[in-house]
């Protein structure tokens, strides 16, 4: 089995010809740009987040001598902002270590945010280098294909091995995204469309009449509810914002001060509790703006955000990166997380507590 499972995906992969905008592009920064957006986003969702973002970063320069508040901008709502800081200090590294010039050998991977996956998918599209990528897709392609009796995690070296010895030694990026495609539009993760697919002789389980079975599954985990309170703190007609560490979670984002509720406590005193210990600041609660719901991948939260008046004490960037009295026309132009969006639409133009 396999001898010609290469020369299928290559052909396939040639015919689709699925077009996306990071497609026949030789510029290895585009190519790394795209590859970053598309490790944890869907590829509709990535094209006009990639546009709006060369246009405004044609070159790897850019992002590196743009401020981490900017790229955030660009970035925001899609998530994960980890991968967009790293991508800027890695721009940053090219730029004072290797004179611009992205390294095509094992220096890349040293580079910050760049794993496995990258320097396989950057590395194998834009140099030709044969290396494997091993995404969500292919470990559920590569599943069905050898019948894998373990979860893929379990399965990642029998997946990286069989890999090694089917990947186009000529044409190893057009093999890797000839499988992503095909993981995507064909294999997938329910009815997938075997009758359109161009190695169903190649696949033990759709020999065995067992696609379905395939790729085997994790248990799944129930995934926790938290309550969050956030103060929206007026003083005259400007509001306090404070910017998350970097090293947390949304980290670099701006956001309504506040945190997690303990079980004991009130919403109110949460608020007055989380802001005081994060920016040494008294408040009063005037009243309740609205509460918000939102789905992070390990948890869900509700948001009740409280309108507050400042009391008193100057504000110290305790246990966030910095804080800003903005006023509210402001907001559109910094990276606020999700949750705070949704509180966006009830923000008075002025002080609602005076
Ligand atoms: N998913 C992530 N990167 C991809 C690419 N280059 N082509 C297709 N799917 C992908």
């Amino acid at each position: 089995m396999g001898n010609n499972l290469t020369a299928k995906i290559l052909n396939w992969f040639g015919n689709e010809n699925v077009s996306m905008p990071w497609r026949n592009e030789s510029d290895v920064y585009k190519i790394w740009l795209s590859e970053i957006m598309l490790q944890q986003t869907k590829i509709e969702t990535a094209i006009p987040y990639y546009k709006c973002w060369i246009k405004r970063f044609p070159t790897l320069f850019d992002v590196a001598s743009a401020t981490e508040d900017e790229v955030l901008k660009y970035w925001e709502g899609l998530g994960y902002y980890a991968r967009v800081r790293n991508f800027r200090n890695a721009c940053k590294d090219v730029v004072k270590n290797y004179r611009g010039v992205i390294p095509n050998n094992k220096d890349f991977i040293r580079l910050k945010g760049v794993g496995d996956y990258i320097d396989a998918a950057v590395r194998s599209i834009a140099y030709k280098i044969p290396l494997p990528v091993i995404d969500g897709n292919v470990k559920r392609v590569i599943s069905r294909i050898l019948m894998l009796k373990k979860i893929p995690d379990k399965c990642i070296n029998q997946i990286r091995a069989f890999l090694y010895m089917q990947i186009s030694k000529s044409r190893p990026g057009d093999f890797n995204q000839g499988l992503m495609d095909l993981g995507r539009l064909i294999c997938k993760p329910q009815n997938p469309l075997c009758s359109k697919c161009p190695i169903s002789k190649n696949c033990l389980a759709f020999v065995n009449n067992s696609v379905n079975k395939y790729p085997i599954k994790k248990k799944k985990v129930k995934i926790p509810h938290y309550i969050f309170g956030a103060g929206l703190i007026w003083k005259n007609n400007e509001l306090l914002i404070s910017k998350r560490n970097s090293d947390s979670m949304l980290g670099g984002l701006w956001e309504f001060p506040g945190g997690k509720k303990d079980s004991s406590e009130s919403i109110e005193n949460c608020i007055k509790r989380k802001i005081k210990k994060k920016l040494n600041i008294a408040i009063t609660i005037h009243k309740k703006l609205k509460s918000v719901k939102h789905s992070y991948s390990h948890f869900q939260m509700t948001l009740y955000a409280y309108h507050c008046k400042y009391k008193g004490g100057s504000p110290k960037a305790i246990e966030c990166a910095n804080f800003k009295w903005i006023s509210p026309e402001e907001i559109n132009s910094l990276a606020f997380h999700k949750a705070n969006h949704k509180l966006f639409n009830q923000i008075p133009a002025k002080n609602p507590c005076i």
